[in-house]
This record gives C-alpha cells, sequence and structure tokens, in this order.
C-alpha cells in the first residue's frame, strides 16, 4: 500500500478490539519510529500499553479509551515544534495505516498517566491512539477545494492533488483552519486560519499535501 493508498483508506477509529499489537507489527513500528526520530529529531515513543491514558471523561464517552496501545509525540521545545509533530506524526499514522492498523490523533489525554519519557527540554505535544479497529471509521464532512485556497488562477494538477489530499486530512474536530496558497512562482504557502491545535493540523495537511503533489522532499 502506497502512501496516497494510506490517505484514502485512513479515518480516525475510537473504538478498537481487546487485542494487542502482535510482536512482529511492533518491532516495525519501533524501526519507522527510529528512522523518523533520527529524520526529524523529535522524540515519538511507542507505548505498547496505553494504560490509563484516555480515561478522561470524553475519552471514555468518544470510545478511546478502549485503544490497547499509543504513540506519545514528544519532542524538544522549539519554534515550529507542533507543525513539525503534526508532519511527522502524520507520516507514522500512514505507516501504521500501511500495517493494517488503526489510528486516532487526540490532543485530550491523561497527561499524568502515559508513560512517556519527557527531558527536560522536551514536551509532549499530543498523542496518537492505535491498535485493531473495531470498524474503519468513515469519511469526515470536508470543506471544498476553492474554501481552502487562494492565489494564482491557473492550478496546476500537482497543486489540485496536494489540496485534494490534504482535504483528506484529519485535523482537530475536524475544523480545517487552513489556507493553501499558490504564489505567481508556483510556491506553497501554508496559513493557519487559528484554532485548537491548527499548528499540528497545518503539519500533518502539509503532509498530505506533499504526498499528493509528490514532492516528498522531507
Ligand atoms: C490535532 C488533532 C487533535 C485531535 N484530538 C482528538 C481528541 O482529543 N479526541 C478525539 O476523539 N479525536 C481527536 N482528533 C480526531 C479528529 O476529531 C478527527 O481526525 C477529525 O474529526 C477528522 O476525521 P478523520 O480523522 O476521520 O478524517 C484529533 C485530530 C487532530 C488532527
Amino acid at each position: 500500500m502506497t502512501e496516497k493508498e494510506a490517505i484514502l483508506e485512513r479515518h480516525a477509529v475510537r473504538n478498537y478490539l481487546d487485542k494487542q499489537i502482535d510482536r512482529e507489527t511492533v518491532l516495525l513500528i519501533e524501526d519507522k519510529i527510529r528512522e523518523l526520530n533520527e529524520r526529524s529529531g523529535l522524540h515519538f515513543q511507542f507505548i505498547s500499553d496505553a494504560g490509563n491514558t484516555y480515561d478522561r471523561f470524553m475519552n471514555k464517552t468518544m470510545g478511546l479509551r478502549t485503544a490497547p496501545s499509543v504513540i506519545a509525540c514528544v519532542g524538544k521545545e522549539e519554534e515550529g515544534l507542533e507543525q513539525k509533530i503534526g508532519y511527522y506524526g502524520e507520516k507514522l499514522v500512514l505507516y501504521l495505516q500501511t500495517l493494517g492498523l488503526n489510528t486516532c490523533w487526540a490532543g485530550l489525554f491523561n497527561k499524568k498517566a502515559i508513560a512517556a519519557e519527557i527531558k527536560e527540554d522536551e514536551r509532549l505535544v499530543i498523542t496518537i491512539a492505535t491498535g485493531y479497529g473495531r470498524d474503519q471509521g468513515r469519511q469526515h464532512r470536508s470543506r471544498t477545494i476553492e474554501q481552502v485556497t487562494e492565489g494564482k488562477a491557473e492550478r496546476p494538477d500537482w497543486f489540485i492533488e496536494g489540496v485534494r489530499m490534504a482535504l483528506l486530512a484529519p485535523t482537530a474536530i475536524n475544523q480545517q483552519k487552513f489556507v493553501i496558497r499558490l504564489n505567481d512562482d508556483d510556491t506553497v504557502d501554508f496559513i493557519d486560519r487559528k484554532g485548537p491545535f491548527s499548528q499540528v493540523d497545518l503539519g500533518i495537511v502539509k503532509c498530505h499535501f506533499d504526498i499528493g503533489a509528490g514532492r516528498n522532499q522531507k
């Protein structure tokens, strides 16, 4: 399965089977995390037993309490940390999808309960719940290409395909508070229309755009 196919298949899944991720798959996840941490300088951690990470009232109502495992998205406090977490975290989400796992980004969780290693100069920005879903989720309602783009009127195919993939990106409360601007010189700007976790969203959106536009430069 390619990253693009993973984008098309991925939806947020909040209800999981009572089944641990098998050992072989865990090794693959750990390898991928090592690679992404080396590339990005981030400190993603796979925590096989989610424990009480999702014991908040809203987690229970939404179902996330059933997730067997969790990825702690940790990184050194610096400018752009949240976008970077979004970009590389989504690379991981798409990889997990290719392994037959399901995921849900989760900004709401119990910070005291998660067994993550957070060094003094680091911050735990967000989590990703993962495991084998009870279902595959469903397509979110989406804004249109016109609503999320601006700039040059004449749009090359790579740009349209990038935006199409960006509209399939998960965003906090499905807010899609981003704008993608095509400049006259064909460079692209990503604009944050601000909302909860919208900087993480923007990183996720860039990841999807790059895959759609075929510019996997990061
Ligand atoms: C940054 C971020 C934070 C999120 N936080 C939560 C959360 O705390 N609880 C939850 O149930 N879903 C959370 N989600 C999942 C979104 O609600 C979901 O991705 C969105 O509704 C779009 O649906 P989709 O992922 O199926 O495309 C979060 C998603 C993102 C990107």
